[in-house]
């Protein structure tokens, strides 16, 4: 049997992707509902879509009753950010979750906390080194983040990451690149068992994002998909509107310069990442389509039609 749906417990090999700020959490629970693996991202959650974290959970537990996950971003930090992390996988698992992606860092801490109530953790990689700093913690699959991606994204091509992490033996998840049931069946085939998506289901009707950011997916061109520093400090998929130059994507000046310098550089990304996670917060409700660039990836190309989420998993299925 597959592993990944023995582990998640869902109908679908297909993970809606954990994503800041477009994971309200009426498409988490759509995405639950419709037989895929919604993901909760905490700070999209709460931060963006204004929830208690516990109550959030609950919240999603009245619209499907079917399993979530939750993405428990875990790069070193400040001790009060780590505390609070800790604190939702925490009441993550005491509200029933019990499928959980780590994102960053060393995930041991998450490993051990969710083995002990009898879930699973699959860790983000877009390199062989992060596999293995995964495995080593005891995670129990991979998320194989690959140069395709929306979000961050890697460096290497879907096979090139799935063979050069393949040896780990560990159920791995293709993330990036995928719109269609080709796309879903091409990875299938190459040995992933499921996908992870997240362009494909921000054009969706119950994401509520402004319906100029779905109107941009759904007409941008994969050639139109290019990556910037300037949102994160490392590179992150956008959609690259006309008015903008690619000079203009580069980050420059004082932050340009401590990002290239090894002491500075987490600084440099602290820096970028809180004025990002501001903004997007508004960002992602503008009506102007021309006021902004909109975080997607290359799987725009096999996005046509706005949907809703049932629609969209049949079609990766193809289930008439
Ligand atoms: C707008 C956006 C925000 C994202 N935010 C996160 C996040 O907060 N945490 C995370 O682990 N992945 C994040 N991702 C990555 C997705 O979960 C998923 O792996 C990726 O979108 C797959 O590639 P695709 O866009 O081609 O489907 C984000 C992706 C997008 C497009």
């Amino acid at each position: 049997m597959n592993q990944f749906l023995k582990h998640s417990g869902v109908e679908y090999p297909i993970i809606g992707g954990p994503m800041y700020p477009c994971s309200n959490p009426e498409l988490v629970a759509a995405q639950s509902a419709a037989g895929a693996l919604g993901i909760i991202q905490p700070l999209s959650l709460t931060y963006v879509h204004g929830h208690d974290f516990r109550e959030g959970l609950k919240y999603i537990r009245t619209l499907s009753d079917k399993p979530v996950g939750f993405n428990a971003l875990i790069e070193k930090s400040t001790r009060k950010y780590h505390e609070r992390m800790a604190n939702w996988v925490d009441i993550a698992l005491e509200e029933g979750v019990r499928f959980f992606i780590t994102s960053l860092g060393k995930p041991d801490w998450v490993v051990e906390r969710v083995h002990a109530c009898g879930g699973v953790v699959y860790h983000d990689v877009s390199e062989k080194k992060w596999a293995q700093i995964g495995v080593d913690c005891g995670v129990d699959g991979l998320i194989c983040v690959n140069r395709r991606a929306g979000g961050h994204c890697g460096e290497m091509t879907a096979q090139q990451l799935y063979d050069a992490c393949a040896g780990f033996d560990k159920p791995m998840v293709c993330a990036g690149g995928v719109s269609t049931h080709q796309d879903l069946q091409a990875m299938l085939d190459i040995g992933y068992q499921a996908c992870q998506l997240g362009t494909r289901f921000i054009a969706s009707q119950e994401c509520k994002v402004s319906d100029a950011y779905k109107q941009a997916i759904v007409d941008a061109h994969e050639d139109e998909v290019t990556t910037t520093y300037k949102m994160t400090g490392i590179p992150v998929s956008i959609i690259k509107p006309d008015f903008v130059e690619l000079e203009q994507l580069k980050v420059t000046g004082i932050i340009g310069w401590m990002l290239r310098s090894k002491r500075f550089k987490r600084l440099a990304r602290v820096l970028l990442s809180v004025k990002t996670m501001r903004n997007l917060k508004t960002a992602i409700h503008k009506k102007d389509k021309q006021s902004e660039f909109w975080m997607a990836g290359k799987s725009v190309a096999g996005v046509h039609q706005v949907l809703s989420v049932r629609e969209i998993v049949k079609q990766l299925m193809d289930e008439k």
